[in-house]
């Protein structure tokens, strides 16, 4: 059986290297071979955390026109906005009623954030928050994906939505299909400037659509020890060996790993990373340039998206209303 291989994307924030290297590069590789694909920007998920309309309707076009510029190409995946496709909010109200809370209430997110809070646990929270798990099996279960592929954060959402699909199928027909996992084994955690995990909220990303000067400025801000030039390093936990790695071949990453033991300066180390990483992003660069000026292009391919995945969604919540008895009067 041909795999449906489907993905969604929370619309926050502008992409950096860590997303590139740890969600668009390899997603844009899966998408390329012969299984179908569905990508999804997931902009109602977005908004449970953001009431900034501006930045939500910004990070939805940078995100956009990331994951095009990095080679996702529309013609083979079905690319689309979640808000274009209403049927994804009826089904999540379906799924809400046969949906347990205990089985929300166990969910990781909502815990942790509970767990913030002292004296009232619920303090901040909103049902958006607490019921995030059914809005992303609505997602799934909407387009029969037969294989989602999650990072280990999301890996009990996807239980939750077998878990909510088989109770549905159980209490009704059996409408929907159990999704796998697509788990990536050696999981990476793209370090930033200050060697934590790179991420927005601690203000330490490299930017992926910036300038090459941006680059450069960002490169050179990644904090490395007092060593001089000429005293051997050590390239194991190195935020710039670390970073090379996602971008060299074997070779390079040899000959880095011997020019550090022969006393590499932090300047000359941070050329050859600012160099491999600005390699392969120029193409992306200069595409990401094109679709900009491109003002009707986002436009057009998420229009395209939205019909081809609305055409699945209207035929499938068709057949879920009928099952649960919201058909025509007779
Ligand atoms: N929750 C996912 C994340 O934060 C994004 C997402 C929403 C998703 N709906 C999905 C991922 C459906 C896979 C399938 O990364």
């Amino acid at each position: 059986m041909k795999k449906r291989i489907l993905t969604g994307i929370t619309t926050t924030g502008t992409p950096h290297i860590g997303n590139y290297i740890g969600a668009i590069r390899p997603a844009v590789e899966l998408s390329s071979n012969n299984d179908e694909s569905f990508f999804f920007l997931a902009d109602y998920h977005s908004i449970i955390k953001n009431q900034d309309s501006l930045s939500i309707k910004e990070s939805v076009k940078d995100i956009a026109l990331a994951w095009l510029s990095c080679g996702l190409d529309p013609k083979k995946t079905c690319f689309y906005r979640q808000s274009d496709v209403p049927e994804i909010m009826e089904l999540t109200w379906i799924l809400n009623c046969v949906t347990a809370k205990g089985l929300m209430n166990r969910a990781h997110a909502y815990k942790a954030a509970t767990a913030l809070n002292d004296n009232d646990p619920d303090k901040g929270i909103t049902m958006g928050l607490f019921s995030y798990p059914v809005l992303m099996a609505a997602d799934i279960l909407m387009f029969d994906s037969t294989h989602v592929p999650v990072g280990s954060d999301q890996m009990q959402h996807l239980e939750m939505t077998r878990d909510i699909a088989a109770r549905f199928n159980h209490l009704y027909k059996p409408l929907f299909t159990l999704p796998e996992p697509i788990i990536d084994n050696d999981e990476k955690v793209v370090p930033g400037l200050d060697g934590r995990k790179m991420s927005k909220s601690y203000n330490n990303v490299i930017p992926l659509l910036g300038s090459d000067k941006k680059l450069k400025k960002s490169i050179m801000k990644i904090v490395t020890n007092s060593l001089e030039p000429g005293e051997p390093k050590n390239p194991n936990d190195c935020t710039l060996f670390e970073l090379y790695k996602y971008f060299a071949n074997a070779d390079e990453i040899n000959e880095f790993k011997n020019a550090y033991e022969e006393g590499i300066s932090w300047g000359d180390a941070k050329d050859i990373l600012f160099n491999i990483i600005n390699a392969e992003l120029l193409p992306i660069r200069s595409k990401y340039e094109d679709l900009i000026n491109d003002q009707d292009y986002l436009n057009d391919v998420l229009g395209e998206g939205a019909k081809k995945a609305r055409t699945l969604a209207q035929e499938k919540i068709e057949k879920v209303k009928e099952v649960i008895g919201l058909t025509k009067i007779s």
